[in-house]
């Protein structure tokens, strides 16, 4: 790499049978370090050396023959725009002996496009993007730059495609960035509740009391552990209200009056829809200014997408004029697939700029989050997840002040 990173040890290409070893296998790090004015210790006479913007990620895989696979990924952004990647990655057999050490250096260039929806699918770069789950600084590009305060419906009626992750660290991460957030779970199975560490045992009410007893949202909302964000947290008596607002007077406009009472303390406000275009949905349509759709990286990605397309432009025509859908985030991005970069070349073609430039990677720590109930920025910060959805933070918000 130009004789950057002088601190790490260099392999050269294919090392075979070295004999080091290794006591505990490593678990996986990685050190973000996005400011390019931080200086390390660095000069033998004690001096600080600058440090350019980069990333480093530490990945570690089980082989199948009980070794482990530790692949070491550093990106550096070069002032003149290119992004050095450097791949180490070294094969332990399962007494810890060095099998192989393999280093890849790569330099890529960094381009300004206006439209997403040109980059090349299966390009080295898109897995580069992929492995640190983040697009190149210099490409991020707010998704929309709308003045805050902002009320996004996450939503799209196909389940699992990662609507609640993404309220949770989207939210999360907008808050490490000093926004006020509140992540309203709209969905009976409460997923955003628990997965923000919120105990169904410990609160008193929930959003089944506002939507159906006009209970305030204010009395509904429970702060987190983590500062500036709030949850407004759901049960499965929720399911009830689906059958229970047919008959109910303003039943669409429930939740916007409720928000209304508090969006003065909040810059962003994430509605977690549930899995289907119902009352409640419309409910979450109706009160929002914007939508962000989650899609998965996976076979039929698009499918029921223009039903929801539809349902958006009814509610727009006849309930919440402002509605757009402003923001797609593609999610659960597997690089070693290609069916991954095909959904995202599609996506891209289908919705152009609406297409956030981060992508989600499908990552083990993801889903293990929810069951710590804590958002990925906390329960592992410097994983991929918590990047990507970082990044994606920086990218929707824009700066927004
Ligand atoms: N990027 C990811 N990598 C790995 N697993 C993920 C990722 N995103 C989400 N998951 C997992 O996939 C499952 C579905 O995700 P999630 O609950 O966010 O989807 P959803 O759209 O909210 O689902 P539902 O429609 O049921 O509400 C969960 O188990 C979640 O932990
Ligand atoms: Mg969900």
């Amino acid at each position: 790499m130009r004789g950057r990173r002088k601190d790490r040890a260099r392999s050269s290409n294919q090392q075979k049978g070295g004999d080091s070893k290794v006591d505990d296998r490593p678990s996986p790090v990685a050190s973000p370090s996005g400011d390019p004015k931080v200086a390390v210790p660095g000069g033998g006479d004690g001096t600080m050396l600058p440090v350019e913007p980069s990333i480093e990620v530490l990945e570690v895989e089980p082989t199948p023959d009980g070794g482990v696979e530790i692949t070491d990924i550093t990106a550096v952004l070069d002032p003149d725009g290119t992004v050095e990647v450097e791949r180490t990655t070294a094969v332990l057999d399962a007494d810890g002996r060095v099998d192989t050490v393999e280093t890849e250096e790569q330099v890529l260039e960094v381009t300004e496009s206006d439209d997403p929806a040109v980059e090349e699918p299966g390009a080295p770069n898109d897995e580069d993007r992929a492995v640190t789950g983040s697009a190149p600084i210099s490409q991020v590009q707010a998704a929309s730059g709308n003045p805050l305060p902002r009320i996004l419906a996450v939503a799209n009626q196909k389940g699992g495609v990662g609507k609640t992750t993404t309220s949770v660290n989207l939210g999360a991460a907008l808050a490490e960035l000093s926004y006020r957030v509140l992540v309203i779970d709209l969905d009976p199975q409460g997923n955003a509740t628990t997965g923000l560490g919120i105990d169904a045992r410990n609160f008193e009410r929930s959003m089944y009391d506002v939507i159906m007893r006009d209970a305030s949202l204010e009395d509904c909302i429970e702060p987190t552990s983590m500062k500036n964000l709030f949850v407004a947290p759901a049960t499965i008596d929720l399911a009830g209200a689906e059958i229970e607002l047919v008959p109910a007077f303003s039943r669409e406009l429930k939740l916007k009056r409720a928000i209304e009472s508090v969006i003065d303390d909040f810059d962003f406000v994430l509605i977690d829809c549930p899995p289907s275009l119902g009352l409640i949905t419309v409910n979450a349509l109706a009160a929002a200014d914007e939508v962000l759709v989650p899609i998965q990286c996976e076979y039929y990605a698009l499918e029921g997408l223009s039903q929801l397309m539809r349902n958006v432009h009814l509610v727009a025509s006849n309930l919440n004029a402002g509605l757009e859908v402003s923001t797609i985030v593609l999610t659960m991005y597997d690089a070693r697939t290609k069916l991954s970069d095909q959904v995202a070349a599609e996506v891209r073609e289908h919705f152009g700029n609406k297409v956030c430039r981060i992508i989600i990677p499908r990552t083990v720590r993801l889903s293990e989050a929810p069951s710590f109930g804590q958002p990925i920025t906390a329960f592992d910060p410097s994983s991929r997840g918590a990047i990507a959805y970082r990044e994606l933070a920086k990218e929707v918000s824009g700066g927004a002040s």
